[in-house]
This record gives structure tokens, sequence and C-alpha cells, in this order.
């Protein structure tokens, strides 16, 4: 019986010894090799929420919080989940039937930081309730979010759009997708495995930071927000959220500049700019034309164009009326659309016929720029629309309720309202919410 005893002692230190060499070895295998070289501008917070005792999205989170110095921010419920994977289960879909939301300690705002990275296991395709609870009670206005998740083996699901969703005045970057099973090896009481290792995330941030890092290289601004679409053939078209009417388009090397204006505030240096290729404006009215700007941002063979009125004012350029064409460099169409009041009351300040909306067409890629507009007949007849700019003022331009209405009829995959100022902007992705349109707030007030 004791030597029996005995075999069994060295049999479990043994067990326990091997247990603990792969535990090391897989700590080992997840150091990370390769360094972080992108910059990443601003002050960081890695918020995350993680369930399990284990934590996926934890061991995400730290892995991030360590190579970007960012400041850990854990979501702690202030009920726990129960430990048990089947009673989580059915308490996460209780929340989910309530409202989407489950109770959490008390986080601090936001202020102060620029860049938020937000992690969540996925639970039925999406964030768990608690980072509901933390997005419901956060403004992540003018931030930049980047979404990370951790999953059993389902993949992210909807997570990146509801993110999207839940904060349409951020800037939200592509975020990070890492298979960890640990529900399924807690199950089978075998521990943890996380399917990635700390290098895919470094290499994720490389990746995702690089083109900031480029573009500071180059002197651009970074304090502006942008937005990255794929034409047909995979090429970049970057968008770029100057201020209220006023944006800028990147293609294939070619600059366009639409309505620029320096001094509507915030007044805006456009010396930071390179020059344009091409320069848009729509009418005559201060925060869309100035002839200042479109001089400092002309070099030879700055293709202009603008509605009649304003290339006869300028006296250069060229004059496209509404229901005209021009085919302008790297092959992208521009057709000039109808942009004008219908509100009684207020048709004197855009009449009908006299100003633009634009639609380009890059590489397949549709961008409408409704100009100042209301929602007008016209729209109906625009046609796969994949972004599209439409104004939300009052009394120059729509409610908010007619933004939506104009949406509706559109069907841009991705709308940007702009030209808002003062607006409640919000109101706009709150009556789309169930319409299947990608809203996005950007700095257009
Ligand atoms: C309530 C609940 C719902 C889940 N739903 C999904 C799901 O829809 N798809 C999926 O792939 N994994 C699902 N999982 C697994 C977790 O997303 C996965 O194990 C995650 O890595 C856990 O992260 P954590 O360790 O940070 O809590 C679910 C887990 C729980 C507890």
């Amino acid at each position: 019986m004791k030597v029996l005893l005995i075999i069994l002692g060295v049999v479990v230190v043994a067990a326990i010894a091997v247990v603990a060499g792969c535990r090391i070895l897989a700590n080992r295998s997840t150091e990370a090799t390769v360094a972080l070289t992108a910059k990443i501008p601003g002050k960081i917070a890695v918020v995350y929420y993680s369930q399990s005792k284990v934590g996926n999205t934890a061991t995400v989170a730290k892995w991030i919080a360590k190579h970007t110095g960012g400041e850990l921010v854990p979501i702690e419920t202030v009920e726990a989940y129960p430990d048990a994977y089947g009673e989580t289960l059915k308490a996460a879909k209780k929340d989910m039937e309530n409202g989407g939301t489950r109770a959490i300690k008390s986080v601090p705002p936001l202020d102060g930081y620029d860049v938020v990275f937000i992690g969540s296991p996925i639970w039925y395709g999406t964030y768990a309730p608690p980072v509901a609870e933390f997005f419901k009670t956060h403004s992540f206005a003018g931030k930049t979010v980047v979404p990370f998740c951790t999953h059993g083996g389902g993949g992210a699901g909807r997570y990146f759009v509801d993110v999207r969703k839940a904060c349409p005045a951020a800037t939200v970057k592509e975020g990070l997708t890492i298979r960890g099973s640990n529900q399924v090896e807690r199950r089978l009481g075998t521990g943890v495995t996380v399917h990635h290792t700390e290098d895919d995330v470094v290499n994720w941030l490389n990746a995702l930071f690089a083109a900031t890092a480029a573009s500071a290289a180059t002197g651009d601004a970074l304090d502006f927000q942008t937005d990255t679409f794929k034409t047909k053939e995979g090429k970049a078209v970057t968008i770029t959220a100057i201020k209220h009417a006023s944006l800028r388009i990147q293609y294939d090397g070619l600059e366009i500049q639409v309505d620029p204006v320096a001094k509507y505030a915030p007044e805006t240096d456009y010396s930071r700019f390179p020059k344009a290729d091409v320069i848009l404006v729509t009418h005559e009215h201060f925060d869309h034309f100035d002839r200042d700007t479109i001089a400092a941002l002309r070099k030879d063979g700055t293709e202009i164009v603008a509605n009649p009125a304003v290339q006869k004012m300028l006296g250069f350029g060229t004059a496209l009326a509404n229901g005209e064409s021009r085919v302008l460099a790297k092959g992208i169409k521009l057709d000039a659309v109808p942009a004008y009041n219908t509100t009684p009351g207020h048709t004197q300040f855009h009449p009908k016929g006299r100003d633009n909306g634009y639609v380009l067409t890059i590489d397949g890629l549709r961008i409408y720029i409704a100009g100042d507009t209301e929602d007008i007949p016209e729209m109906s007849a625009l046609k796969d629309i994949d972004v599209a700019f439409l104004p939300c003022n009052q009394p120059y331009t729509m409610t908010p309720e007619q933004v939506a209405k104009a949406a509706r009829t559109i069907k841009p995959k991705v709308l940007f309202p702009y030209h808002y100022s003062q607006t409640p902007i919000k109101q706009v992705a709150d009556l789309l919410a169930d319409s299947g349109i990608d809203v996005r707030i950007r700095n257009y007030q």
C-alpha cells in the first residue's frame, strides 16, 4: 500500500511538472517576436469586458495595452454572471431579451483619450450586455475607436457593425477578431487556448496605424477624421472630413477638394493639404465658395468645376449645370444634379436650377455629395449610391426627419450627414437605426 502511494505521488508530481512545463511553453510561444513600428497618435485607453475566469478578451486587451502603452480599463458587472457556462448562457439571453444591457461598475468618461480600443467576447453574435451598457453610458464623439473581440468559433458576427452603430460620432477602425475557445476548453477541463499569438496583435496594430504614420510623415493633417472605401478594382478612396460642407477625396494619387473654405469656423489652414487636382464647388454661399482658398489650392492643371453662377463669378473653370456630366482625371465621372429648397419660405435660399449636387463615380464607387438641398423628387433617380453626404440644418437645408426620408429613398450603403452646424445630429442615426444604412457622424458641423 505504502509503495503504491509513493508511486502515485511520483506520478502526480510528474504530471504537474509536465503541465507546468506546457504552460511555460505556451506562454513563451505567445511572447511577441515582432515590434510595434506604427505610431498611434494621442492618448490611448484599452477598454474590455471578459467574463470567463481565464479571460480570452482580457488576454488580448493586455497585449494591446502592453504594446501601445494604453491604459487598461476593465468593465466589471455589478452582479457577476454565474460560473457555470450553461447558466451564463441563460443569464445572458435574459439580459439580451431585456434591453441588451447589464449594470456595470462605474467607468469614468473617456475625456482626454483620443484612441479607445474596445474588446468584448462575442455573445450571441455581438458584444456582451456589459459592453452594451458601456456604449450607452459613454460618449465617443471625435474619438478613434478600435474594436476587437474573441469568440468560440462562430466568428465576429454582427460585432463590428454594431460597434459602428453604437458610436456613430467616432472614427471606427478595422477591428481584430480572435478565436478563443475557453468555454469549450473549460467544459473539457483542459484550460485555455487563445488561437492567436501576441505577434498577430502587433502585426494588426502595425497594419492599422501604418497609414496614420505615413500621413504624419508627409505632414498631413492628423486631426481630421478619415474614412476609406474600396473601388471595384480594390483601390482606396479616402474621404477626409474637413468641416461643415468641406471635404477632401483622395484616389490613386489624385487630390479632390469639395467646397474648400478656409474662413468658415473653425478656420482651416489649407496649406496643410497638397495642391488640388480637382476642385468642386456646389454654389456661391460663403460656407461653400471661397475664391482665396481656391487660389491657394490651385496649381497648373487643376480642374475646377462649379455651378454656372460660381463659374461666372470666378471667371475661370468649367460650368456644369444640373443634369450635365463630365469626365475628370483618372476616368472619374462627374454628374451635376439638382439641389434646391422646397419648403415654403425657404426657397429663396437655394432656388431650383441654380446650385449643384454632385455624383462622383470613381471606378464603380458612387459618391453623392448633395450640396444644399431638401429631399427633392430627383433623389429617387439616384441609383447604386455607395456613399452619400446629405445636409442637415435649419432653415437652409433638411431637418433630421427629411435627411432620414431622403436616405431611405437613395439607400446609400454609408451616409454622412453633413453641413449640420448645431443640429443634434445623432437623431439621424436614431431615425435610421433599422434601415441597414451605416450612418457615420463626422465633424461636419
Ligand atoms: C453567453 C455566451 C454566448 C456566447 N456566444 C457566442 C457566439 O455567439 N459565438 C461564438 O463564437 N462564441 C460565443 N461564445 C463564446 C465566447 O465568445 C468566447 O469563449 C470568448 O472568447 C470568451 O471571452 P472571455 O474569456 O473574455 O470571456 C459565447 C459565450 C457565452 C458565455
